[in-house]
């Protein structure tokens, strides 16, 4: 006879959640768990961004399952070792702390367990992306017709797009084509090519300008090259936000060449895309109604925890157009018009759509307002307080900047930056260290929501008297 056995041994604690009863053992297990979670974020403020060690795990699973104890331990240590996005002092990277609605958010998605790829298995999140992507898309200023999918993280949403507009032009077969880009431009916009099968020798790179910003008659003289190199243009690439100093690319100027010439306008509004959403800076982001396809990243400043990211497109069908294969274990559902999975590269997705939508109706225009400005208004309190004769300072007019020594060699400079970023960590600040035209900068990311007046006045001290 078959059996169905019982599994599990832990009395305090059971594999999955009864579907008969309200299941007290989990209940408990979600307060023993929320209160490590809020213990951490309450020792943040005194803590370091980086833990003082990490912990050797036992990653194997064991012959028996591990118990309610042992789990909870096992827990602590990774807790322990994480990095902290909520100590004041964490200005590294584009990863601010969560937003509290976030986190419920994501903690539901797992609960619910729901699946992007079909309406059959997300029923109320499907509706909920897809009306989501449409808001934010509209709110963007694309037209009627727009829309757009959640993929996980801004370098798949970069490489869909590329993939999307390759076969807009109906090339996806042609191997001598171009892509143009700002040499500030993301990684993953290289990497795209790459994963699409296309020569380095594909991608036009042009140094900006001293702000960080392409030049229109560069992109100009680049499409001629392209020409003369035998070669179609198959996208230009704005960035909205460069990772390494918050500029902007004229937009609206790039989007007249585009439209004149016929060719894709990807805008790689990864970290910029969020400020289009208020009316104080949306200004800074002129013309980005106007692209065909738009990256936006609210991991990046807003809270939303990670991943989340958008792929917003002038017009949805394209996307289906471009990414439907058929399914053919999923019936087509009769009352949406695409199923998640086809939208896209992903098949089966987690509906990360569900914490952006929390985290923005928690924040409120005013909140999301509130954030943008209090960012940008932070750098620029710390950049009047820097010693400008001290240092180069490269800085778009987002929430990013970078400083180098002024008198110091390039060697120098590497020396600086790695000796004053540790002595840095000393006092709990965090900053990054990239290279930017084969010189080392420190990177200060001011989306941090806890870090205070005080904290800058620190931080501006100790790199003017670092030197
Ligand atoms: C401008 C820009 N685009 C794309 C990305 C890639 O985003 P992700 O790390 O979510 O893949 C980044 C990451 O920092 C970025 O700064």
């Amino acid at each position: 006879m078959i059996e169905i056995r019982k599994i599990g041994q832990d009395p305090d604690l059971d594999l999955f959640a009864s579907p008969s009863k309200l299941d007290p053992k989990l209940r408990s297990l979600l307060d023993d768990v929320s209160s490590l979670l809020c213990e951490w974020f309450a020792n943040a403020g005194r803590t370091s961004p980086l833990p003082d060690f990490v912990d050797c795990l036992e990653v194997a699973p064991l012959q028996k399952g591990i118990n309610r104890e042992h789990l909870l331990n096992d827990l602590k240590k990774i807790i322990q070792g994480s990095y902290q996005p909520s100590s004041p002092g964490a200005l590294a990277h584009l990863d601010p702390p969560p937003l509290t609605a976030s986190i419920v958010g994501d903690l539901v998605s797992a609960g619910l367990n729901n699946n992007l790829l079909a309406k059959e298995l997300s029923p109320s999140l499907t509706v909920l992306e897809r009306k989501l992507c449409k808001w934010m898309a509209t709110s963007l200023g694309m037209p009627e017709t727009s829309g757009g999918v959640a993929a996980s993280g801004g370098s798949l949403s970069n490489l869909m797009a590329l993939v999307l507009a390759r076969h807009k032009a109906n090339l996806s077969f042609d191997t001598k084509l171009a892509i143009i880009s700002n040499s500030d431009a993301h990684i993953s916009i290289a990497r795209a090519l790459l994963i699409m099968g296309l020569p380095e020798a594909a991608l036009y790179e042009i140094n900006p300008n001293q702000s960080g910003e392409l030049l229109v008659n560069e992109i100009k003289e680049s499409l001629n090259q392209i020409e003369s190199d035998g070669r179609k243009c198959l996208a230009i690439v704005a960035t909205a936000g460069t990772t390494f100093s918050g500029a902007i690319d004229p937009i609206e100027e790039i989007a007249k060449i585009c439209s004149f010439k016929g060719i894709w306008l990807h805008v790689d509004a990864s970290i910029g895309g969020v400020f289009a959403l208020s009316t104080s800076t949306m200004n800074l982001l002129k013309g980005i109604s106007l692209a065909s396809s738009i990256t936006i990243n609210p991991q990046k400043i807003l809270g939303i925890t990670k991943t989340s990211s958008l792929l917003l497109v002038s017009d949805i069908n394209d996307l289906y157009n471009c990414f439907s294969t058929g399914f053919p274990y999923i019936e087509p559902s009769n009352d949406i018009e695409f199923q998640g999975g086809e939208l896209g590269i992903q098949g089966s997705r987690s509906p990360e759509i569900l914490k952006l939508w929390l985290g923005l109706r928690q924040l409120g225009i005013e909140g999301i307002n509130s954030i943008l400005m209090n960012s940008i208004n932070r750098k620029k309190y710390f950049l009047e307080r820097l010693s400008s004769d001290k240092f180069i300072i490269k800085s778009g007019p987002l929430h990013i900047a970078a400083l180098t020594p002024k008198k110091l060699t390039v060697s120098q400079a590497l020396d600086w930056t790695k000796k004053t970023k540790d002595l840095l960590l000393k006092q709990n600040f965090m900053l990054s260290r990239p290279i930017y035209q084969n010189r080392y900068y420190l990177k200060v990311v001011f989306g941090n929501p806890h870090t205070q007046v005080s904290d800058l006045d620190s931080l501006a001290n100790l790199l003017n008297n670092s030197l």
